[in-house]
């Protein structure tokens, strides 16, 4: 098949592109018409809805009703260039799956004002490959390259919303006079596009229609923040399976010892692609004083006898939902004395933050509670000069603990990050919010002002916790979190 023939979209951009290795250049007219035939209808009928069709039906409902008149534009992202002409893993764009339910790449969630109010929401998908004009085993992005995709009937379907092909959404988006605001940052050729149907003449006019996209994902950010009982379900299978890939992590131990971190991260990770889509964030598989960098994810030191390990890591879900859970281990099965002090802190530290979790507190105060209780152990070690009130006010105990508390978990790792800080960071928790409490004391290896024992000793123990009616539950649970209970979780699981 000639360039001249290749399928072009309205752009005129052709809909595929060859692999290139240049071994299998020209298609005699023998072969291309021999393979557009003798292909099974394939086609998958009568479909039941995905589980969480109901869900996002609402969740499309709610958005709808917060933008009454304008048009929405919520794409999934693209494939992104690792090297050449390969990709990395795609991952779809959490405000598309969280209002679809839908995964794939090249995907645009438009909602477009209905005549008599309220939105026509359409799914715009890549569909099958077209059998006639051999994209679809000769394009590197052909069904027989990169797996069968489902029909846009058969998505319809199963997600519950109409669908219809990709390759017209262009046009689709020039029609209509609707004020539009995107999703911006996960598809450049459609943030590229709403630029250009806006056509802004000047800054202030620019300013403006940033503000719109900025508060289409503010808004869906607050929407996320509470979690409906399918989400909660979902979040509680990736705390499962994460607690399934920490007790693999344990077994591993004396491989780790005999290679490096990588096999920490390796070990995880398989658990990670076996039960979920991935890990929800890079690996922190931090041994020894590299435990002491916040967020270790090279993972290529040593794990040495006499060392912690501090391991931070989350399953994400097929769905979409990630753990995001750490625990800090000595590798030889029992902490020293200087160890158990430094761990013993943090744990009375994250009670305390776990503590203050409830529905109608202040989100601020389980970071207020840890704080407080780091600054008098650190007081009370000598380390920092007291009264306690003024290391809080000044925040000296930040030189050895550094980060926040925790924050919001979800589809995101650090979830709804920016919704409005009068519902996030300055309101109060509500009962279906899901955040981590992650306290942690690092103590730098060049770090002069802590006695020579502390230089290099990392410690952070983080749990997933649900504001619930009650109170709280700590959804990672199923790993156990005092110095005593690691010490015998080591002493069942460690090879000997
Ligand atoms: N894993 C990153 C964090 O704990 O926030
Ligand atoms: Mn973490
Ligand atoms: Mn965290």
């Amino acid at each position: 098949m000639s360039e001249q023939q290749r399928p072009r979209d309205e752009t005129n951009a052709p809909v595929f592109s060859p692999r290139k290795n240049g071994q299998a250049q020209s298609v005699s007219d023998e072969l291309a018409a021999w393979m557009s035939t003798g292909w099974a209808d394939t086609e998958l009928r009568d479909l039941e809805p995905v589980e969480q069709a109901e869900h996002t039906a609402r969740r499309r409902a709610a958005i709808s009703a917060a933008f009454p008149g304008d048009r929405l534009v919520v794409p999934a992202g693209q494939l992104i260039t690792r090297s050449n002409d390969t990709e990395y893993p795609f991952r779809a764009a959490t405000d598309y799956a969280y209002l679809t339910g839908d995964t794939s790449d090249g995907g645009c969630l438009v909602f477009t004002p209905g005549a008599g109010g309220g939105h026509d929401v359409v799914l715009y998908l890549k569909p099958r490959s077209n059998r006639d004009n051999g994209e679809f085993w000769l394009g590197g992005y052909g069904e027989l390259w990169t797996g069968r995709r489902n029909s846009l009937s058969e998505a319809a379907d199963l997600l519950g919303v109409a669908t219809a092909d990709v390759t017209t959404l262009a046009g689709a988006l020039r029609s209509g006079e609707a004020t539009t605001r995107i999703v911006r940052g996960h598809d450049a050729a459609l943030d590229a596009l709403v630029d250009e149907l806006r056509a802004d003449p000047d800054e202030e006019s620019r300013a403006k229609s940033a503000q719109l996209d900025e508060d289409l994902s503010v808004t869906l950010a607050d929407h996320r923040l509470v979690k409906d009982e399918w989400e909660v379900a979902q979040l509680q299978l990736a705390v499962d399976a994460t607690v399934r890939g920490f007790n693999d992590v344990v077994k591993a131990l004396p491989q780790a010892k005999d290679t490096s971190e990588r096999y920490i991260e390796g070990t995880f990770f398989l658990r990670a692609r076996v039960e979920g889509n991935d890990v929800g964030y890079g690996t922190i598989a931090a041994s020894g004083s590299n435990a002491t960098t916040l967020h270790w994810t090279r993972n290529d030191g040593p794990v040495r006898e006499g060392d912690l390990l501090l391991l931070d890591a989350g399953v994400e879900t097929t769905t979409l939902y990630t753990a995001d859970v750490t625990r800090t281990m000595p590798v030889s099965g029992t902490f020293t004395d200087v160890q158990r002090r430094v761990y013993d802190l943090v744990y009375a530290a994250q009670e305390a933050g776990i503590a203050a979790v409830a529905p109608g507190k202040p989100f601020t105060a389980f970071h207020e509670a840890s704080q407080r209780v780091l600054a008098e152990g650190l007081v009370e070690w000598g380390l920092l000069e007291g009264p306690v009130e003024r290391v809080l006010e000044l925040g000296l105990q930040r030189r050895y603990t550094l980060h926040g508390t925790g924050h919001m978990l979800g589809m995101d790792v650090h979830d709804c990050a920016v919704s409005r800080q009068e519902v996030h960071l300055y309101g109060d928790l509500k009962p279906g919010m899901a955040l981590t409490v992650e306290p942690g004391l690092y103590f730098q290896p060049d770090d002069l002002t802590v006695p020579e024992e502390l230089r290099g000793v990392g410690v952070r123990i983080e749990d997933d916790v649900l504001v619930t009616e009650e109170g709280r539950t700590v959804m990672s649970a199923g790993l156990p979190r005092s110095s005593a209970e690691v010490e015998a979780w080591l002493a069942e699981r460690l090879p000997r």
